[in-house]
């Protein structure tokens, strides 16, 4: 685990395959950690967990252009290659996919994968297209590596949710592990975006977790009416003039359809605005 040499990096699915045969034939147990890169404690957690876990960690780094908006930040999206591989070093990485994007998408492409249903909701309705980018993408990862089991972090929850529905309905030899949300010291979920905020900017963001800290409070204090809940959230975001709230939810876990009233398990979503950089976090709540 002490090791600090960079973790091989391969560019093709060719080289994938080439590299993970032996591994494979050995009978290792191949854990994978798919990411887009500008890696944070958040992925770290994931590939920590995966080396831990699995006898072999593989990454890949792909800035995935299918699951961005035609006005998204794709263009903007930090990309920082060489960080992220020193990043990844002491973790003892055996190998790194960064594929560029004719690899992944070579000319005459023209399959995707959709999963319906839970992808209707929230992310799915602000950001008409993202999940077929997301599952599209993720399917392929699956098939190129190949893993036992794959991470995600409870940070993109929705995302957990679709890509488990995906490896259910098409019957996909993988186990997926959600891994908890790392945050900042105040609370903020580290998210690649949070680069985009100006100081102030980053200071008004806390009102997601706050308000998603305040929900998990008066559940716990005994209020079960999701509507008594949601107000008192939306409060805290009028506070924030800077702040524009895309949704808040209370939801049921696997669902993700709204509740009205809190009778086990529940998450709580939400998403905004702040500034030009759209952010989303989660809670799961148990009363
Ligand atoms: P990306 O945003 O880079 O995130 C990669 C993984 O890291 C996701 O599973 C995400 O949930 C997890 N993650 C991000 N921030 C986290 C945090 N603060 N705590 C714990 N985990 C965190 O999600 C994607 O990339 C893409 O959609 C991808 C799955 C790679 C497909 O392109």
């Amino acid at each position: 685990m002490a090791s600090s040499d960079l973790p091989p990096v391969v560019r093709t699915v060719q080289e994938v395959r080439r590299h993970l045969e032996p591994l494979r034939a050995e009978g290792e147990r191949i854990g994978f950690v798919p990411t887009m890169g500008a890696l944070h404690q958040g992925h770290l957690s994931l590939v920590e967990a995966c080396a831990r876990e699995c006898d072999a960690t593989v990454v890949s780094i792909f800035v995935n252009p299918t699951q961005f908006g035609p006005h998204e930040d794709y263009d903007k999206y930090p990309r920082s290659l060489e960080k992220d591989l020193e990043a990844l070093a002491p973790w003892g990485v055996d190998l790194v996919f960064a594929p560029a994007v004719e690899e992944m998408y070579p000319p005459g492409f023209q399959t995707q994968v959709l999963v319906s249903g839970v992808t209707e909701l929230w992310e799915g309705r602000s950001r008409p297209g993202h999940f077929a980018g997301v599952t599209t993408v993720v399917a392929k990862l699956f098939h190129i590596v190949q893993p036992h089991v794959a991470y995600f972090g409870h940070k993109d929850y929705q995302q957990s949710v679709v890509v488990r529905q995906m490896v259910r309905d098409l019957n996909l030899p993988v186990e997926i592990r959600v891994c908890p949300t790392v945050r900042e010291e105040d609370g903020l979920a580290l998210s690649s975006r949070n680069a985009y905020l100006s100081p102030e900017q980053r200071q008004q963001a806390l009102v997601l977790s706050r308000s998603l800290r305040l929900a998990e409070q008066m559940i716990q204090q005994g209020q079960r009416r999701t509507e008594t809940i949601l107000a008192e959230m939306k409060k805290l975001y009028d506070q924030q003039p800077d702040v524009r709230l895309d949704y808040l939810a209370v939801v049921e876990p696997d669902s993700l359809l709204p509740v009205e009233e809190v009778a086990g398990p529940v998450v709580v979503l939400t998403a905004a605005w702040v500034g030009q950089t759209r952010l989303i976090d989660n809670l799961r709540v148990e009363p």
